[in-house]
């Protein structure tokens, strides 16, 4: 046991010192510890008999001695606290547990409207469709002009803006691409086009400045609005079943002739009427019609030749009535919340 000093200089200080530190090292259990730290460190232990000396010590000495004191109380203090986790003698631990399960990174999965469009894609291209692609920043001749909507026509007021140059706009409507892939090649054509499209619309729960639409065309020799309503009634069927009944009503569209608006009976109530239609029995799917020679004139296609149909569809609206989804801002607030339900 180191002894207390019985009087103060730096020699008598450093002999208590190592034998003290002797002992912090030497004490093996908890409970060994915590008595020595009661007898070096208590109340009324040695540290403090020790700075009791101090009084009795030279002057000239006494503010060397108080800083060495004050340094041998820390430094028995972190021996004797580092000591007790030490005390039970720990197994020894495996650098990796091979048996935990993995860790896995969080995995991502396609947006609703994308899966939409998959699965549309995918109805088209059993039906001999292919896929293309148009740009979003498009030229006013596409989007307007060769859909024959001229510079003055009323028409184009709805889509007056985003306009990023006198001549090029975001475009309002996918049509444009059926423009591009006529003039890129010569008939027959079978094509889908899906993509963004961009609207003045004020945002509400069925407006969006953005959406997303799927174009379709057909061009051949002898393409009738029989053709049209086969292709549209297998769409329908393949995306919400085998029992869809469809009807045509008349229409309008700078740029098919005859124009119809599409609607299948309800696939909820079968017609009956129910919320989802809002009693009528009917929904809504998509505008259509046959290509307007005038469409055909601007890109060179003989149109006492061809003809052909063309349709359009709200990709929003279709995933609202799958998902059963009341409010179309969902889809860009990018909230995982939203996302991960589905
Ligand atoms: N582009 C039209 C629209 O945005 C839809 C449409 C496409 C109509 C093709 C007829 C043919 O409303």
């Amino acid at each position: 046991m180191a002894q207390t000093p019985t009087h103060l200089t730096p020699e008598t200080l450093g002999e208590f010192r190592s034998a003290a530190l002797a002992e912090a090292q030497a004490a093996a259990t908890p409970a060994e510890v915590e008595a020595l730290r009661a007898r070096l460190l208590g109340r009324k232990g040695q540290v403090r008999d020790i700075f009791a000396l101090l009084g009795q010590a030279a002057p000239e000495q006494r503010p060397l001695l108080g800083q060495l004191l004050n340094a041998l109380r820390q430094e028995l203090e972190a021996a004797l606290v580092a000591k007790p986790a030490a005390a039970p003698a720990a197994p020894p631990r495996p650098v990796f547990d091979f048996s935990l399960p993995g860790r896995l990174p969080p995995r991502g999965r396609l947006h609703p409207i994308n899966e939409t469009i998959e699965a549309v894609k995918d109805i088209f291209k059993r039906l001999g469709f292919e896929v293309a692609v148009g740009p979003e920043v498009e030229l006013d001749y596409y989007n307007f002009e060769a859909l024959n909507i001229p510079r003055d026509h009323p028409s184009r007021d709805s889509f007056d803006t985003f306009f990023l140059h006198d001549d090029v706009l975001l475009r309002s409507q996918t049509s444009t691409v059926q423009v591009r892939v006529m003039e890129s090649r010569k008939p027959p054509i079978r094509v889908i086009a899906p993509g963004k499209v961009y609207r003045p619309d004020t945002v509400d729960a069925t407006h969006g400045f953005l959406f997303h639409q799927l174009e379709g065309l057909v061009v051949d020799e002898g393409v009738t609005m029989a053709d049209l309503k086969y292709v549209l009634l297998e769409f329908a069927r393949g995306l919400y079943g085998k029992d869809i009944r469809m009807r045509f009503r008349p229409s309008f569209f700078p740029f098919t002739e005859p124009s119809v608006e599409v609607d299948i009976s309800c696939f909820v109530c079968g017609g009956k009427g129910c919320s989802v239609c809002k009693k009528a029995g009917w929904i809504e799917i998509l505008g259509a019609g046959m290509v307007d020679p005038n469409v055909f004139r601007y890109v060179g296609y003989d149109a006492e030749r061809y003809t052909g149909f063309a349709f359009g569809m709200g990709v929003e609206r279709v995933t609202m009535r799958r998902l059963n989804l009341n409010d179309m801002r969902l889809f860009l607030e990018n909230d995982l919340r939203f996302l991960r339900q589905f």
